[in-house]
């Protein structure tokens, strides 16, 4: 529950069953050059071998919405990262086969990467869909978004950057309100034009099905 670092992790690892062609594309990561497994600070220039702006992308769950924007932002970089191993597995497949040159996978804990692995003031854009709502008043300790959190992207993010959450628990779009409110360095702005018409997520349709309301929420630096 608790990370090598301290922080109390925000996911349990699932292993789900995988397809044929996620386990080829897992077993074979370390080879793949949309994959990366960072022991030191990231140089995004090196990485993309470019400097345009970067969007990181936190829990990207089947990754359908982020290579879709990576698709239609080609003059933009993403980097996604998850921990569930089907995931990755699906997205270096959609990545080979649509041959996407800007957008990069990792495997890690955001916190574990944010904190270790990342330059101060190096991302255009923090995204997080549907993070793990943990509705149980007992596990709202391991929902990602709270005061650190909000502190420490703040740090990550550029001078004009954003960061975007969406989320179908009422209960946890109060709590995202609240701490960003408390933040005294953003401010809650409109959306961001890449997210206009963006495709909907797995979960973001299982939540409709459920009758939840999505919230969005959308903070710059002030
Ligand atoms: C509820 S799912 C949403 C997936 C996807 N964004 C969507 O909307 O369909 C949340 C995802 O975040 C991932 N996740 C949770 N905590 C994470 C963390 N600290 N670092 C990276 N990924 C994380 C989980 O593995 C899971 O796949």
């Amino acid at each position: 529950m608790t990370s090598q670092e301290g922080h109390i992790k925000s996911f349990v690892k699932r292993s789900g069953r995988l397809t044929q062609s996620q386990k080829i594309f897992l077993n074979n990561k370390n080879n793949n050059i949309n994959f990366f497994f960072p022991n030191e600070i990231v140089n995004l220039e090196k990485l993309f071998k470019n400097n345009n702006n970067c969007i990181l992308d936190v829990g990207f769950g089947d990754g359908k919405l982020l290579t879709s924007l990576a698709k239609k932002f080609p003059e933009l970089n993403f980097i996604g990262l998850e921990v569930y191993e089907s995931g990755i597995g699906n997205i270096l497949k959609q990545i080979s086969s649509d041959n996407l040159t800007n957008i990069k996978i990792c495997c890690s804990d955001a916190i574990t990467f944010l904190n270790n692995y990342t330059e101060n003031n190096s991302f255009y854009g923090i995204t997080l869909f549907f993070p793990d709502p943990w509705p149980k008043k007992k596990h709202y300790k391991r929902r990602i978004i709270n005061k650190n959190f909000v502190n420490l992207i703040s740090r990550k993010i550029s001078a004009n950057g954003f960061i975007k959450v969406v989320t179908d628990w009422s209960n946890y779009s109060d709590r995202i309100e609240e701490v960003f409110s408390a933040n005294d360095k953003f401010e809650r702005v409109g959306d961001i034009y890449i997210f206009k018409n963006r495709c909907l997520t797995k979960f973001e349709k299982k939540g409709i099905s459920l009758g939840h309301r999505i919230t969005e929420f959308t903070y710059k630096l002030k």
